[in-house]
């Protein structure tokens, strides 16, 4: 049933310029993987529209609970953390939604959570020098000898319509370098997916040349699901050495967006970031709050 409505969406509202071969995206493969992990799963391609994650949580408003993973080729609204705006180029940028219920007994951590199961999938290959980094709370970094650019990021939001718990869990991902222009055509500035002054973006293909957005989608969800599935049981303290191994922020200077700095000591085991201060150690869970490092 979840790849019948998939393929009918597919049909009825794909409208791609001629010029612009489409996107084999592996829909039928990732439901195979997913369905049995997940009852009443289904996938749907949109060639546009503002922002997956808005889109799922007015669906979920209107009583459509199924688990529902919904990939956009294009946002026209797309957001990121702390009211950002999450711009992304069709072929260049792996753009998606997870719906499903969820009941976790806490929720704290869980952007933490869910950054180590798409860095481990994604940084599979070794490279010597290169990796994917984490930075508290959302954010995935590559970083180098030399270099830190973000990846890709990641939002999450809740809600409770009639009784049942949901998240909605938004992915953006670099895959390959941007055409700015073409960001601009779509009435966007060129400041590229709200990176803190002085990090650029960094882009999947540096990592991996034959990476795609198609094929990044089949290696990312199945793993998603299972990380929120073990998350609902367990949190995030089995997450939390996994989180140390890639904290990009551990033992450096940083400065939060409320004015404090600190030398930063890693995370609690509710997913909170510690950070050394004059005054002692300081513990900050606000989703409000934005950090990032010093130059050391
Ligand atoms: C951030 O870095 O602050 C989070 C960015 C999340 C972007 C993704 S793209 C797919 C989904 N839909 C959205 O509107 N945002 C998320």
């Amino acid at each position: 049933m979840g790849l019948h409505r998939l393929f009918a969406v597919n049909l009825k509202k794909m409208s791609v310029p001629l010029s612009i071969p489409p996107i084999r995206w592996p829909l039928e493969a990732i439901w195979q993987a997913v369905e049995p992990n997940l009852a009443g799963f289904t996938c749907e391609v949109l060639p546009t529209v503002d922002s997956t994650n808005s889109e799922l949580m007015r669906r979920f408003k209107t009583g459509q609970l199924e688990p529902t993973l919904l990939v956009a080729e294009q946002q026209t609204a797309g957001r990121g953390r702390l009211g950002r705006q999450w711009h992304g180029q069709r072929v260049d940028s792996l753009m998606f939604s997870l719906g499903m219920p969820l009941a976790p007994g806490d929720w704290s951590g869980l952007s933490l959570a869910i950054g180590v199961s798409l860095a481990e999938t994604l940084d599979a290959t070794n490279t010597p020098n290169q990796r994917i980094a984490l930075k508290w709370p959302n954010d995935l970094w590559l970083v180098d000898d030399k270099t830190e650019r973000k990846l890709g990021g990641i939002l999450v939001e809740t809600a409770t319509f009639e009784g049942h718990r949901h998240v909605v869990v938004g992915v953006g991902i670099n895959v390959r370098a941007f055409d700015i222009a073409g960001l601009a055509d779509l009435g966007h500035s060129v400041t590229v997916n709200g990176t803190p002054a002085g990090i650029a973006p960094g882009y999947l293909q540096d990592l991996q040349s034959g990476a795609d957005v198609a094929s990044t989608l089949l290696r990312v969800v199945l793993p998603l699901v299972q990380c929120l599935q073990a998350f609902e049981q367990s949190g995030f303290a089995p997450f939390q050495a996994r989180f140390a191994k890639r904290d990009v922020l551990a033992g450096r200077s940083i400065q939060l967006s409320d004015g404090s700095h600190g030398q930063a000591g890693g995370v609690t085991l509710a997913g909170a970031l510690l950070m050394h201060t004059p005054a002692g150690m300081k513990e900050t869970t606000s989703s409000e709050v934005s950090v990032r490092p010093c130059s050391d």
